[in-house]
This record gives C-alpha cells, sequence and structure tokens, in this order.
C-alpha cells in the first residue's frame, strides 16, 4: 500500500506542478493542500471520479478542521456550527459509499483502500470485536484531518525555507537532478526515495524548524520525576516539542536552515516532529513520502522559485503555525531540452 500511495501522490504532484508551471505562479499551500488531501482520500476510499462529490468533501473537512479551534456555540452563522454540519454531510456520504460496497458484495469488489480493508475485517469479526459501521467511519475521518493539513503546512514551510536559503535550493536540483537523470524520469518508487539522502534531510530540517505541532499534553498516571522535577499523578504535562526544537544545547544554530545538520547522530529524543513513544504519528512515514516526493518534483521541474510575496505574518487561529498568504511562489520552469 506505501508504494501504491507514493505512485499515487507522484502522479497528482505531477499534473498540478505542469498546470502551474504554465501560469508561472503557485500558492504553495494550496497546491499542497490539494494534493494531499487526494492522494490521502485515494488510499483511505479509493480514487474518486466524480470531482463535484470530490471538491465538496474537501470543502467539508476544512470546515471541520477549522471548527476545531473555535468556540463551540452551536448557532447558525459560527465556525464551530459550520463544522458540524460539514461532519454531518462528510459521514452521510462515506455511510452511503459503505451501502453501496455492502449492496454490490463486499467480497466480490477487488478494492484495496483502507475503507475495504475495515469493512472485510468488521464483516469477518465476532460481533464483540467487529468495529461498528460509526468506528470505522471515524477512523476515515480521522486519518483525513490528522493528514492533511498537517503535512500541507510541512511542505509550504520547505519550500519558504528553500525560497529564502536559494544556495541550498541550488545545491539541492543539482543532486535531484542527477538523481532524475538516473531514473530517466520513470514514476518515483520508494527505491528512488530511499537514494535521496539530503533531500531526506532537508525534509527533516523544514519539520524541525517548522514544528507544525508545537506540543502535545499528556496525562501523569502514577507520581514520577523527570530530570529533578517531581510530578504528581493526574497532573497535566506539555510536551514543547518547539522549545526542543530550538534549544541551543540541542541543536547548534538553531534558527538556522542547515540540513547538513542530520549528518550527525541525534541526541534520543532531540526530534519530536512526530512526537514519540506509544502515540507517535501513525502517518509519519506516508508524511515524509509525501515531503519528499513534492520535493523533488518542485526542485527538478523549475529551475528556480522565489517568494512572490514576502508578508510573513501568521495566520490567525490556524490550528498549526502558517503563513497567511500561503505563500506564493514564482516558478521559472526548466527547460528540458536543455538539460541533458
Ligand atoms: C508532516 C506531517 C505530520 C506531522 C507533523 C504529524 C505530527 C503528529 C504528531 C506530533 C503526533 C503525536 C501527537 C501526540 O503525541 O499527542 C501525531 C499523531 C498522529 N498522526 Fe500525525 N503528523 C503528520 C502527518 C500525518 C499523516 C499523513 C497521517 C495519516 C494519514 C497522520 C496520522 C496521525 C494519527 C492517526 C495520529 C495519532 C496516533 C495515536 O494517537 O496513536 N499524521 N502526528
Amino acid at each position: 500500500p506505501t508504494a501504491a500511495f507514493a505512485a499515487a501522490f507522484d502522479r497528482l504532484i505531477t499534473a498540478r506542478l505542469l498546470a502551474d508551471g504554465c501560469t508561472g505562479r503557485a500558492v504553495v499551500l494550496d497546491a499542497a493542500l490539494d494534493v494531499t488531501f487526494r492522494a490521502i482520500c485515494e488510499m483511505l476510499i479509493g480514487p474518486q471520479e466524480d470531482a463535484h462529490k470530490l471538491g465538496q468533501l474537501q470543502s467539508d473537512v476544512m470546515d471541520v478542521t477549522q471548527a476545531m479551534l473555535a468556540l463551540p456555540i452551536r448557532l447558525p452563522g459560527t465556525r464551530f456550527y459550520r463544522g458540524l454540519q460539514a461532519r454531518k454531510r462528510i459521514m452521510d456520504a462515506l455511510r452511503q459509499e459503505i451501502c453501496m460496497r455492502r449492496e454490490n458484495g463486499l467480497k466480490l469488489d477487488r478494492r484495496d483502500d483502507f475503507l475495504q480493508t475495515l469493512l472485510l475485517k468488521s464483516h469477518m469479526d465476532s460481533p464483540e470485536e467487529a468495529l461498528t459501521d460509526e468506528q470505522i467511519l471515524d477512523n476515515i475521518l480521522t486519518l483525513i484531518i490528522a493528514g492533511q493539513v498537517t503535512t500541507a503546512t510541512a511542505i509550504t514551510w520547505m519550500v519558504k525555507y528553500l525560497g529564502d536559503n536559494t544556495d541550498l535550493q541550488e545545491k539541492l536540483r543539482s543532486i535531484q537532478l542527477d538523481l532524475a537523470s538516473k531514473h530517466h524520469d520513470a514514476p518515483l518508487t520508494l527505491q528512488h526515495l530511499n537514494t535521496m539522502d539530503y533531500a531526506y534531510k532537508t525534509v527533516k530540517e523544514s519539520l524541525r524548524m517548522a514544528t507544525i505541532v508545537s506540543w502535545f499534553p499528556r496525562v501523569a498516571l502514577k507520581d514520577c520525576q523527570v530530570a529533578g522535577f517531581h510530578i504528581k499523578k493526574d497532573w497535566i504535562i506539555n510536551v514543547d516539542a518547539r522549545s526542543i526544537h530550538y534549544d541551543p544545547a540541542v541543536y547548534d544554530n538553531p534558527t538556522l536552515f542547515d540540513p547538513s545538520r542530520f549528518n550527525d547522530d541525534m541526541k534520543p529524543y532531540s526530534f519530536l516532529v512526530f512526537g514519540a513513544g506509544s502515540r507517535t504519528c501513525l502517518g509519519m512515514n506516508l508524511a515524509k513520502i509525501m515531503m519528499l516526493i513534492f520535493l523533488h518534483r518542485l526542485i527538478t521541474n523549475f529551475s528556480r522559485w522565489e517568494m512572490a510575496d514576502h508578508d510573513t505574518s501568521l495566520e490567525k487561529w490556524a490550528m498549526f503555525p502558517r503563513l497567511k498568504n500561503g505563500c506564493p511562489i514564482r516558478l521559472t520552469p526548466i527547460r528540458k531540452d536543455k538539460m541533458h
């Protein structure tokens, strides 16, 4: 499934960049939200042919995400209310999809998406163990929400950091073009991604600098001691990942964007972009794959990009810190005939 996911993402981003390349401009956040959403949906509920339905689902998911930080006021017109309505529409659409699959006969259906896997499993499991339809739907929506905005935001920061660091952009481009010429422009596979050492370090450095999930809360299950501090049972503890990622005792010169810092071994628990321990991000491999493919396609299709708007103000009330302008860039396509 991971290989199929990488292939789907590669297909989607290649098409998107081709279209953006024609206009010479892109708003990175919009492009990233679009392709991450499509790839994740394809993995979870299979390819969707009805563009209108997919568009509605995407805008409903966005409304749900935006309601998550809103004041819980259930009155028409509020962000919270819009989120509730959107969630209802999403669940209705997914319920219809489940009905349709059951009517067609689950076992005859040759789909291999996540929804199908869950449906088949709950069909086979004993009634006490089987997931209910509502639990299946909740799982699907959770994965879309956990995966789309996080990854799209990370991609946006990565493009911004490289837009600000043109030397690094150049260095990475020459490495990636070299790799691309060895792949003969074939669709990217996991094997290709495994050879992208410097690009991978660039992804990690972007994740460190951006720290999309700034902190995560935990509840102490028993009295304990951490680094000399007494922590009592039931206390709520915030793990402040951003402070760790910007601690000069952990990362030299932490405000500098420097992928090569990952040449060295890291201290344990110093890289918390995906959390740590038993609740570590379930989608971290998928996220890294999306970031690497996006980066490779962007850097090998355009001879440079630069910020089209230098305003660095952040969006207020966003779930994760992100640029208000969504990071608009100007793109200069590479003339492929010049490359070889
Ligand atoms: C760059 C992108 C991403 C970042 C920065 C990120 C970050 C995180 C972090 C920090 C946590 C742990 C939160 C905690 O400990 O309280 C987490 C959990 C989780 N993430 Fe991600 N994530 C990303 C992408 C994804 C993707 C693509 C998916 C799936 C499609 C996903 C699914 C999940 C799930 C299901 C959990 C909950 C795991 C659990 O509680 O057992 N994430 N993520």
